[in-house]
């Protein structure tokens, strides 16, 4: 990437993402779905993968899952969403909403990377196992990690539960665990 080695700026990576080809994701997305929020945030937050909404509207997280997501910062943290940012680990929607493959990881994870370095969060906020196992370079256990402080290359990363788990599994559990999980990444990004 053009950036190696020092920290570029988020529209230098949307550039360089361009009308991305790299991977077949890229034959059946409507709009790619680079990420959205303050490029100086404390809090970036990881999901998997746009699904129909985000596909058709080009933003991260605004679909049903999305719309728990967005309650959760504004009601369960307390700030607006527009003070943090979001993203996913690929930009494109999968079709039927399947796991990216790892070929399509692999394409987008500099992209990824390239965000989170401009972006330089105090801490990084992963949903669901595929954005955590994703960073933390293993096959987690996501009900066991959550809620355990892990690191990103020097950035400490919180695992949460994802919210479209939540929504099938919406339990008390589920909900405090989450809501436990923002508050102590919303905490610690306050230093
Ligand atoms: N919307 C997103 O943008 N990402 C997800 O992981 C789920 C829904």
């Amino acid at each position: 990437v053009p950036w190696a080695g020092r920290r570029p700026g988020l529209e230098e990576v949307r550039e360089h993402l361009g009308e991305c080809t790299r991977c077949g994701l890229c034959q059946g997305r409507r709009t790619i779905v680079f990420g959205e929020g303050n490029p100086e945030a404390d809090l970036l937050f990881v999901g998997e993968g746009p699904g129909e909404q985000e596909d058709r509207t080009g933003r991260p997280f605004v679909g049903r899952a999305g719309e728990l997501l967005t309650q959760m910062i504004e009601k369960g943290i307390g700030i607006p969403r527009d003070e943090v940012y979001i993203c996913n680990i690929v930009k494109c929607r999968p079709p039927q909403n399947r796991n990216p493959l790892p070929p399509e990881v692999a394409a987008c994870r500099p992209f990824l990377d390239g965000q989170i370095q401009a972006v330089a969060p105090r801490v990084i906020v992963t949903l669901g196992k595929p954005a955590a196992s994703l960073l933390l370079g293993r096959d987690i256990a996501i009900t066991r990690v959550r809620g355990t402080w892990q690191d990103y290359q020097g950035i400490p990363l919180m695992p949460t539960l994802h919210p479209a788990y939540v929504l099938r599994q919406y339990t008390p559990e589920n909900r405090r665990a989450v809501w436990e999980d923002l508050r102590a990444a919303h905490e610690r990004s306050r230093g």
